[in-house]
């Protein structure tokens, strides 16, 4: 959406499993728009990913297609193995068979951008420095190992098989038509409905928030002008510890939505923390700023109010995702 929203943008190709974090109202804006198209397909089938790649003839593609939710990986790894490693492989060998058949200016110019996160670096203590682009991998739970796999994957069909890559590791993303399982939307929801909040452990775990529309810009910036071959980290420049997000959003339901009596932060519960939870994540975003010139347009307190009022403003769109396979993944997950 991001992307067409430039009058002047390149058809849009977008490929999508439409796992249960999938929803296609979430592309209702672009139902009329000639550029874009929405193909049904899992970049795990490589029959499907080259058929795709004929008929397009895309000038680059960008690798967004993952299983991202950590408790899920914890709950269940092979779903993340089979999407994020297997997956990423497949669509790497279909990619490098189009792209070696690719002739003059069409093949100088394709790039296969691979989006990860922050979390392959594993975890900081309250003084260490940010993650920066060459700190070591060290990932700590199923979901970023296998992230981490696939950097390393991409990484290497660059060096052994020169194929046009640039990778970019994001930090916690937040804002519009996020899936109700990462904590922010999470948290409002459940405060709207009455629900207890559950934080984790003490509260007192570190993220650093990214508003979504400013990691659509940074990968927009990598995709044009990034160099081949690199990695680039992209945060928001907002490290907040959990705690305080959530009596963030309390205090803007308080002012926006306000219960008949009392403080949505009543609802909030400290519970069992999740195994092997990373203490701190922090980026160091320099690269970005130095060489492409992007920072962060949002700061976390405008972020957060824009998005506490989409999720109020959009109740259909929650209706929707809310199937009843995350319903019984939520009542499973929150049980106790
Ligand atoms: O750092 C980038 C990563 O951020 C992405 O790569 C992942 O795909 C994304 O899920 C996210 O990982 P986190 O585990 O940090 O996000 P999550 O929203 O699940 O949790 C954020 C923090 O809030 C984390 O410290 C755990 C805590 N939390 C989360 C949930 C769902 C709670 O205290 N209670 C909860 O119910």
């Amino acid at each position: 959406m991001e992307w067409l929203s430039d009058p002047n943008a390149d058809p849009v190709v977008n490929v999508d499993k439409l796992t249960y974090a999938g929803n296609l109202r979430s592309l209702a804006p672009l139902q009329d728009d000639p550029r874009h198209r929405f193909v049904r397909a899992d970049i795990a089938d490589g029959q499907a990913m080259a058929e795709l790649l004929a008929r397009h003839r895309p000038r680059a593609v960008v690798h967004f297609a993952a299983e991202s939710h950590v408790d899920r990986s914890i709950d269940g790894p092979a779903a993340f193995v089979q999407t994020n490693i297997v997956g990423t492989f497949a669509l790497l060998e279909a990619v490098r068979a189009y792209w070696s058949a690719l002739e003059g200016e069409a093949r100088q110019a394709f790039r296969f951008l691979h989006v990860s996160t922050d979390e392959v670096y594993g975890t900081l203590g309250p003084q260490d420095p940010k993650f920066s682009e060459t700190t070591p991998y060290a990932p700590n739970s199923p979901y970023a190992a296998s992230k981490a796999a696939s950097d390393h994957l991409v990484r290497a069909w660059h060096h052994t098989y020169g194929l046009p890559t640039v990778t970019t590791n994001c930090s916690n993303n937040y804002g519009p038509c996020q899936f109700p399982e990462k904590l922010i939307p999470l948290m409002i929801l459940r405060a709207l409905a009455g629900e207890p909040l559950p934080v984790y452990g003490d509260g007192l775990n570190v993220r650093d928030w990214l508003f979504v529309h400013d990691h659509c810009a940074a990968v927009r910036e990598v995709l044009a002008r990034g160099r081949i071959g690199e990695t680039y980290n992209v945060g928001g420049c907002n490290e907040m510890r959990n705690i305080d997000v959530v009596h963030a959003i309390c205090d803007l339901l308080d002012e926006l939505r306000p219960r008949a009596q009392g403080s949505y932060r009543e609802q909030i519960r400290f519970v069992t923390d999740r195994p092997g939870h990373d203490r701190r994540y922090a980026i160091d975003a320099g690269k970005m700023a130095g060489e492409l010139g992007w920072q962060p347009a949002e700061t976390f307190a405008t972020g957060l109010r824009k998005t506490v009022r989409w999720y109020l403003d959009n109740a259909e769109w929650v209706r929707e995702v809310t199937s009843g396979e995350y319903r019984n993944w939520v009542s499973r997950h929150y049980a106790s």
